[in-house]
């Protein structure tokens, strides 16, 4: 991870919490989770998406409402998880979750709690989000412990 992104930081639009995931994004290579929390409408697909582009990936990222993963071509293959939906992970779950975190992707994961198991050894960083009023919100980059 770029060590400039470690750390807590206050973003006051959805272009300003894009560019700071670009510079998460920077020190990012496949194989690398990140697991992006926070409450609903926080900015996690913002953040996702934001890192996405910085990967080179030009399709429009979106939430991947009616599938767990949603896969994007970039620099790098980049797979965008969403387990909100998921209430345990069964072990089809499990299998599906550990397809996506193939070792040629970058993988982002919102709502990650659930998927705990399918994520061991490959954290490289944990994004949490908080709503500070309006559009200003605090997020906060740590190192995943895995990798
Ligand atoms: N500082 C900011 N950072 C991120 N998003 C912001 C910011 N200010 C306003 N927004 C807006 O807040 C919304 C965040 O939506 P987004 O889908 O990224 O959240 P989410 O956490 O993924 O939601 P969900 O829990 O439904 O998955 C977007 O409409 C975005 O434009
Ligand atoms: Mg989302």
């Amino acid at each position: 991870m770029c060590p400039s992104a470690e750390g807590t930081h206050r973003t006051i639009s959805a272009a300003q919490t894009e560019a700071l995931a670009a510079r998460l994004a920077a020190g990012l290579r496949a194989g690398d989770v990140v697991l992006v929390g926070g409450d609903l409408g926080a900015g996690k697909t913002t953040f996702v998406r934001g890192a996405a582009r910085a990967l080179g990936v030009t399709d429009p990222v979106t939430s991947p409402t009616f599938t767990l993963a949603q896969r994007y071509a970039g620099r790098v293959a980049v797979a965008h998880l969403d387990l909100f939906r998921l209430d345990g992970l069964d072990e089809e779950d499990l299998g599906s979750v550990e397809e996506e975190l193939g070792p040629h992707a970058v993988a982002f994961v919102e709502w990650p709690a659930v998927g705990r198991p399918a994520f061991a050894g490959r954290v490289r960083a944990r994004v949490h989000l908080r709503h500070a009023g309006g559009d200003a919100r605090e997020v906060t980059i740590a190192g995943g412990e895995d990798r």
